[in-house]
């Protein structure tokens, strides 16, 4: 099957080979099945070629976004937190106090895979209606064995079901298990020892990620899983500084992690093991604006370091209800003070390379996989300029064509909230 885009105004390939973000105007792509088999200008093209002919109305055309970090699966909500937050508690108190992660996993646990599934299908459909048709999702709100297998197992359901890639993380060590209060290092040794070989065995994970904090696991527990999930053919991401400098990035640049995340706290030894260690530094500035920090992450300091800055949504029912990628690019322009070419190249070329897909994906070029965003607006300044709009005209992903308007009537007949 063959499908030709046409008419696009101005063309961003992000493609690593080409100056810039491979910016071009005037072209037309064709795909052939999932992949681009030509790209050039549209007065070329015979569109006599192509069984589907799409009209990109002189509009922007990029490669399908990104959201390389998210917690998307889970049930309930903890609206109820939101309000506490505004009344002045923090997160770290409101966790304490029988809120926070746990609250989560009570209701994760009790929820059926039909109902995860069901919740879980809508708010995927939600992302890619804003350009997202590759997201990663953490496991983490079961952490007991059973819970975490149901909540992988859908995400297999769902990557076997939807047309968007689905990268699964297993992260059994985001919190400590009600029943393990106290023996954090019990429950270390069960994951290591029985969770991750187990998880790995299945196929049900490419990454093992863990929350590196305090009152959560400390870096020598973070080691030990970290080294158990690689012994396991588990790739590595590490929640990192995020409310305080504990020395996550250290380890993880160390430990060759494919990325670190959040870093709000991150100093000069930590930036300099990330670029040491190849790692990709994930920023989440959804987060810190959701939990009104006062701190963003170093997103200039990592920059001038060489280290790829990837940006995402940390979707998740806590420290970040956002699952809008586009509004994360605009946080990152508006609060951390990223370019323009910045924050594209951190929703896709080095997104891609965290969630280790970018060989094929994040940039568009012969060979490469038909996933694309078409814009209703004519370049990419205007993209971010209108804060809080989805200019999304439409998606190929995995060269099947989706309108705005088909994503959202489909997300939004789904019977969960
Ligand atoms: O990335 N840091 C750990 N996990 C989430 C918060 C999850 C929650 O509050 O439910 C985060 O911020
Ligand atoms: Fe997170």
């Amino acid at each position: 099957m063959k499908t030709l885009i046409h008419n696009i105004g101005q063309l961003l390939t992000l493609n690593p080979a080409a100056d810039g973000l491979g910016e071009s105007i005037g072209m037309a792509v064709l795909i052939q099945d999932e992949r681009i088999v030509w790209i050039g200008e549209t007065q070329e093209v015979d569109s006599g070629r192509a069984d589907v002919v799409i009209d990109a109305r002189g509009g922007l055309v990029t490669p399908g976004l990104i959201d390389s970090h998210t917690h998307a699966i889970f049930a309930g909500n903890r609206a109820n937190e939101f309000e506490m937050r505004l009344q002045g508690k923090s997160y770290l108190e409101i966790a304490a106090s029988g809120g926070g992660i746990l609250k989560t996993v009570e209701a994760t646990r009790q929820a059926s895979a039909e109902e995860l599934y069901a919740l879980t299908r809508k708010r995927l459909l939600r992302m890619l209606s804003y350009g997202v048709t590759t997201v990663e999702v953490k496991s983490g709100y079961g952490l007991d064995f059973e819970t975490e297998r149901k909540c992988l197992r859908v995400l297999r359901q769902l990557q076997s079901d939807l047309p968007m890639t689905i990268v699964p993380t297993y992260m059994g060590a985001h919190d400590i298990p009600p029943e393990f209060k106290g023996r954090t290092d019990d429950y270390v040794d069960l994951l290591c020892q029985e969770y991750i070989p187990a998880v790995a065995a299945e196929g049900l994970a490419v990454f093992c990620d863990v929350f590196c904090e305090q009152g959560y696991f400390d870096v020598a527990q973070s080691r030990r899983i970290l080294e158990a999930a690689r012994q396991h053919g588990l790739h590595l991401k590490v929640h990192a500084e995020e409310f305080c400098e504990l020395g996550g990035a250290e380890l993880a640049g160390e430990l060759r992690a494919t990325s670190a995340d959040h870093l709000l706290h991150i100093g000069e030894k930590g930036i300099a093991a990330l670029r040491a260690g190849g790692a990709v530094a994930t920023l989440l500035p959804g987060t810190a604006f959701y939990l009104r920090l006062e701190q963003y992450a170093p997103a200039s300091a990592l920059i001038a370091a060489g280290v790829p800055v990837a940006l995402a949504t940390d979707f998740n029912p806590g420290s970040c209800a956002i699952d809008n990628l586009q509004l994360i690019m605009s946080l990152a322009c508006l609060q951390m003070n990223m370019t323009l070419s910045d924050v594209l190249k951190g929703v896709t070329r080095h997104a891609a390379k965290a969630v280790g897909l970018e060989a094929d994906r994040g940039y568009l070029a012969v060979g490469s996989r038909a996933d694309l965003v078409l814009w209703d607006a004519l370049d990419y300044q205007e993209l971010l300029y209108y804060v809080g709009r989805n200019p999304v005209r439409g998606v190929v992903v995995s060269g099947t064509y989706f309108s705005r308007e088909q994503l959202e009537a489909q997300s939004l007949s789904e019977t969960t909230p």
